[in-house]
């Protein structure tokens, strides 16, 4: 977030909230309708979890990282979002996704990572699947199969300006929709001419809300990130609600001026977008109380390596402070004592959005 890359200044922070766009006025914005708090069993409930799973991770769409993954014909790429198994391929050109999940009796095609293949061949007793999910035989099975009726189900897989997004539903809001002010929010930059060069996954011990209200407030900077809060100042620190998404901002305290993004969508999607690159992150829930972020840096060409890795090791040390004050707040509100009060209307009108569509998408408002 920090103008690391324009300004020569320090290379430090690079996520959301912690931009330079020097002209961000103290507060929020809000264009939506705030309902009650979340109860404090909504971020430890398994039952409550398994409905977030179908009515919000099985809907919305999820961005799983460069699609340069993908690039070439047979590559694929399988993982868990949300506790369902996924394997994305590349189908001689064509993206498509599947459950990971085999006809027979729930077997994998492939375990989680990534590869080459020319088909998937189950790893229990051996079904093979063409990549584009017809079941083509049934080793040694015996007897009669209707082999048609049994392909693999079918995931939706998209690409956005060399991004990689994935959707449970089979027919979902399209990719650019869902993205709404996400696109012309980044229009100006050059996502395609950016180059990957590290990528971090991280297991928190956290529900996944705790984890995105924290996301969506710059209020606790001061306290939670001392060395962040050196150089921005949090209390003009600004979000603004477009739709499902917010848009933040905040001046540096040196008064260096930077042109960038720093986007979120929800359930799970944050940009953080600069001239000189951009960092992905996305993250979903492993459990009830558990959370998976995975970060995906990019860097423009002329990008130095040190330049680079100072701005992953920023990220990586505001996350880690992020974890502590989370995973001590996820276990404050399995305690049993906290009731939901207040929010700050000044700070606090993303943490507001969270809880209006998660009710919004449970039903429950
Ligand atoms: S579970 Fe896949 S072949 Fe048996
Ligand atoms: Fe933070």
């Amino acid at each position: 977030m920090l103008p690391y890359a324009e300004t020569g200044g320090s290379l430090t922070a690079w996520r959301n909230r912690v931009c330079g766009q020097g002209e961000g006025e103290a507060g929020v914005t809000n264009d939506f309708e705030p309902v009650a708090p979340l109860p404090p069993s909504a971020y430890v409930d398994p039952e409550r979890y398994e409905r977030e799973r179908l009515s919000i991770f099985a809907k919305e769409w999820i961005a799983i990282g460069d699609a340069a993954q993908l690039e070439r014909p047979g590559a694929y790429l399988a993982l868990t979002v949300a506790n369902y198994p996924i394997v994305l391929v590349n189908d001689d050109g064509l993206l498509r996704g599947f459950h990971n999940v085999c006809r027979h009796r729930a077997g994998p095609m492939v375990w989680d990572g990534s590869g080459t293949c020319r088909s998937f061949v189950c790893r229990y007793h051996g079904w093979a699947y063409g990549l584009n999910g017809t079941l083509k035989s049934a080793r040694d099975f015996g007897g009669p199969l209707p082999t048609e009726e049994l392909s693999l189900h079918a995931v939706t897989v998209a690409e956005w300006r060399g991004l990689l997004f994935v959707n449970l539903d089979a027919s979902p809001t399209p990719l650019l929709t869902w993205l709404g002010v996400l696109a012309p929010q980044s229009e100006a930059f050059d996502l395609e001419g950016f180059v990957v060069s590290h990528r971090s996954s991280h297991e928190l011990s956290t529900n996944w809300k705790v984890y995105a209200e924290n996301y969506q407030e710059g209020y606790h900077i001061p306290l939670i990130h001392p060395s962040l809060n050196k150089q921005v100042d949090s209390a003009r620190y600004h979000v603004e609600v477009v739709g499902s998404a917010s848009i933040h901002s905040a001046p540096t305290r040196d008064g260096s001026v930077t042109n960038g993004a720093w986007l979120w969508r929800f359930p799970s999607l944050a940009l953080n977008i600069y001239r000189s690159g951009m960092c992905l992150e996305s993250f979903w829930p492993t459990g009830p109380v558990t959370t998976r972020v995975e970060y995906t840096f990019f860097f423009a060409a002329d990008t130095s390596d040190e330049e680079a890795e100072a701005a992953v090791d920023s990220s990586i040390r505001i996350l880690e402070e992020d974890r502590k004050i989370c995973e001590s707040v996820q276990r404050n509100l399995a305690s049993g004592i906290y009731r939901p009060q207040v929010l700050s209307p000044r700070h606090e009108v993303g943490v507001q959005l969270v809880h209006s569509l998660v009710t919004r998408a449970l039903n429950e408002g």
